[in-house]
């Protein structure tokens, strides 16, 4: 090992929107889980329920640490109860609706049903986009669709537990009411979104509303890849992402950690540097290597999505494009160096207090032109 000088660059200015005023206390949000799962999660769940006025219930098997888990998460400001609760995951899931109905406050507006690995970049946004966009005072369920048409194709048009399910208090009263609720609750389904979906089929006239900016991410590859870079590197705005911790491998938290520079709005915002070199804020730098006339990105692949799951199977493309089209051919690693988030620290620096990112790539081929690693520090001073 030996130490090597590394030059600092000058400093930019960058512009990030400013969040949105919105009131966080419309939500209640609901949990079926098990302690040890919420454990887990708490570094993700933290960075949307801390400090706002939302509240969590949690219905999970008995367990010893429940008390504990819950104090720790109270002393890091998150409004939750776990609430004991010994039924199959599925009616357990759909109970949440009645135990949110009898907490919900004065304020609470949307019956929320997530899942532990249901992330949230901005509550803000997230509740400006629902104040703004529906009218909670009539029976409405919004959720996401699922990405894949198979999966659609299986279970119908539903709305996908992972992206978020937003009941209002209207829709909950009538699935509560006695003669429904019964019988909803005896429905032989085994999954917790696919036992709602049956009770408002079978018992209300209310079909979901599919809202695209939440996201169900049924995206998947083999072991090791990484289908979630076509969402995050997008530069859409995403108010949910889902699956973060079992179908991939993102440390949300991480990624999330620069919020204290620039805020929740700026997190996975993109940056294009000279034509060739994109940063998806929190997620990757990825470089589109020039050779003469050829590389870099193009606006026009600026706008679309990158096809990173499924292998990139191009004979599979049409099951993904109701969802997150306009989709584009996956690149090769070739044409594309991504360097990924390995390490996010508040620091203190001669100019003050800075949130550093580490990225680094992690290169198969190694050639003199081409080294197996390289490393990207970012420092975002605040
Ligand atoms: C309870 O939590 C502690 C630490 O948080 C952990 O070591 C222990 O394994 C947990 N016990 C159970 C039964 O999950
Ligand atoms: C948690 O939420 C409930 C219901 O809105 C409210 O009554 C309570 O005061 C909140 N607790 C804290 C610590 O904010
Ligand atoms: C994710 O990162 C946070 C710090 O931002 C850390 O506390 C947590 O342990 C990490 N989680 C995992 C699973 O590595």
């Amino acid at each position: 090992m030996s130490a090597a000088a590394i030059p600092m660059k000058e400093t930019l200015v960058l512009e990030i929107p400013i969040p949105p005023e919105a009131d966080t206390s419309i939500f209640s949000f609901g949990m079926a889980s098990t302690v040890p799962r919420m454990q887990d999660s708490i570094s993700g769940i933290s960075h949307w329920l801390s400090h706002s006025q939302a509240q969590l219930h949690v219905l999970a098997p008995a367990d010893h640490n429940a008390s504990h888990v819950e104090a720790h998460m109270r002393k890091a400001y998150m409004n939750v109860t776990i609430h004991a609760n010994q039924l199959p995951f599925a009616k357990r899931y759909v109970s949440l609706v009645e135990k949110l109905y009898k907490e919900r406050s004065a304020n609470t507006r949307w019956l929320v049903l997530v899942d532990d690995d249901t992330f949230f970049p901005s509550l803000a946004s997230l509740a400006s986009h629902f104040t703004r966009t529906y009218d909670p005072t009539v029976p409405l369920i919004v959720g996401a669709i699922s990405d894949d048409l198979r999966v659609i194709e299986i279970y119908g048009m539903a709305v996908s537990g992972g992206g978020g399910i937003f009941i209002s208090i209207p829709l909950a009263e009538q699935l509560l009411e006695k003669r429904v609720w019964s019988k909803c609750l005896a429905l032989p389904n085994n999954e917790g979104d696919e036992l709602l979906d049956n009770c408002l089929n079978i018992f209300t006239q209310v079909r979901p509303t599919f809202d695209s900016s939440l996201h169900q991410m049924d995206i998947y590859n083999g072991e090791g890849s990484s289908p979630e870079a076509g969402y995050l590197e997008s530069g859409r705005k995403l108010l949910s992402i889902h699956h973060w911790k079992t179908w991939y491998d993102f440390n949300v938290s991480q990624g999330a950690a620069v919020a204290v520079a620039t805020g929740d709005e700026g997190i996975f915002q993109r940056w294009l540097f000279e034509g060739d070199t994109v940063l998806s804020n929190g997620y990757s730098v990825v470089e589109y290597p020039r050779t003469g006339d050829y590389g870099g990105i193009t606006e026009k692949e600026l706008g679309e999505v990158e096809y990173t799951w499924n292998e990139g199977d191009p004979e599979e493309l049409w099951r993904y494009v109701h969802m997150m089209g306009p989709l584009r051919p996956r690149k090769t690693s070739e044409k594309k160096r991504s360097a990924r988030l390995v390490d996010a620290v508040e620091v203190s620096i001669h100019e003050g207090r800075a949130l550093r990112q580490t990225y680094v790539e992690k290169s198969q081929i190694n050639t003199v032109f081409r080294p197996r690693e390289r490393v990207v520090e970012l420092l975002w001073l605040f």
